[in-house]
């Protein structure tokens, strides 16, 4: 809960020589947070189900960030953070059913994927190149003066590095990311303390993406009946789609000049000559290059080259997860 007055334990020293950035959920803590992500820093911060690991979603330099500190070999979509639904209507296309069921259950520990809205000025990122995005008005008290506060949608994964177990306590964040994050918002343990259901995309029939603490009957409920496990239409989790990201326009990888007709994703300097050219970082910086990536690709493709040859990306840090993506864009 928001304490009034409590002072921010900021600097606290855990065991071993790091000084961990935590503080507790004050209102100047909440303040410092909310500039904190307007300035494109992460923040670690309670919802009801686990700790996410924030940052502003329109920034992709601060969604790249995130999926850095996360230390994935792919870009996870992540889902949007916003404090009331009229928001959410703002950034993704809400149906009867989905409108249905924010009624009975946001605030709280459900996540929608519905249609990004053509103006979403959600990060292309955030949402992992998809057409659609995940949303959630969560109900903890912390997170909502956050977003409010901050003024803008927050996305964020589970503050935990990729592979480690998704953390429900403040301690469960500064060890799994306490070098990456900038502030971490402590306000004790999570109440629901598994992840939520990820109802969607909500088309003919639901399906349940990841079971949480809001049920398939209590969703059934209010909807009707949800696609079983296994059906043919029941979506499968992003990480498993081959090519969800495929350019209609196909790609080249590893290229070291471009063929006549070819457009140029290019990375670094000293880039080959080609008529279209969009540098994914001038510098090699792979962050910067991870935030441009899907931008880039949907500009080079709307214009209708006979391919994009890809310059060769490092496969280190976030190189592995730009490849990653790379590879499932050419198999389309
Ligand atoms: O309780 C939670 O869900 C926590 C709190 C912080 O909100 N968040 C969380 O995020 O657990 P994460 O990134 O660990 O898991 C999000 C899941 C991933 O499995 C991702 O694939 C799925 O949501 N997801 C996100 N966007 C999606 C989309 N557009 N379509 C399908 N699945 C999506
Ligand atoms: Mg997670």
């Amino acid at each position: 809960m928001l304490r009034k007055g409590t002072p921010p334990q900021s600097g606290v020293h855990c065991p071993g020589t790091r000084l961990l950035k935590t503080a507790g959920a004050t209102e100047r803590t909440i303040a410092d947070a909310a500039a904190l992500i307007r300035d494109g820093r992460l923040v670690a911060f309670p919802t009801e189900t686990v700790y996410g690991l924030g940052c502003d979603a329109t920034n992709d330099a601060a969604v790249a960030a995130v999926f850095e500190a996360k230390g994935r070999p792919s870009f996870n979509p992540l889902i949007v953070h916003v404090a009331t639904i009229t928001a959410a209507r703002e950034l993704v296309a809400f149906d009867d059913r989905a409108e249905k069921l924010a009624d009975e259950f946001w605030p709280g520990p459900l996540t929608f994927v519905l249609p990004r809205l053509t103006d979403c000025p959600v990060s292309l990122l955030a949402g992992a190149g998809l057409d659609t995005l995940a949303i959630r008005v969560p109900a903890h008290p912390v997170a909502r003066a956050l977003i409010e506060a901050a003024d803008r949608p927050i996305a964020a994964p589970s503050a935990n590095r990729s592979g480690a177990v998704s953390p429900t306590c403040a301690e469960h964040v500064a060890e799994s990311l306490g070098d990456t994050v900038d502030l971490i918002i402590d306000d004790g343990p999570c109440a629901v303390g598994v992840e939520i259901d990820c109802s969607g995309p909500l088309g003919d029939k639901p399906a349940i993406l990841r079971p949480g603490g809001i049920t398939g009957e209590e969703i059934s409920m209010v909807i009707g009946a949800l696609a079983e496990a296994g059906d043919a239409a029941t979506p499968r989790s992003p990480g498993q789609l081959e090519s969800h990201y495929a350019t209609q326009t196909p790609l080249r990888l590893n290229a070291i000049d471009a063929a006549s007709g070819e457009a140029l994703l290019g990375f670094g300097r000293d880039l080959p000559d080609a008529d279209f050219v969009e540098n994914l970082s001038p510098s090699g910086n792979l962050k910067e290059a991870a935030a441009n990536l899907f931008a880039m690709m949907r500009r080079l493709d709307a214009l209708n080259p006979a391919g994009i040859a890809v310059s060769p990306i490092p496969q280190e840090g976030l190189g592995a997860a730009i490849n990653d993506r790379l590879r499932r864009a050419a198999h389309g």
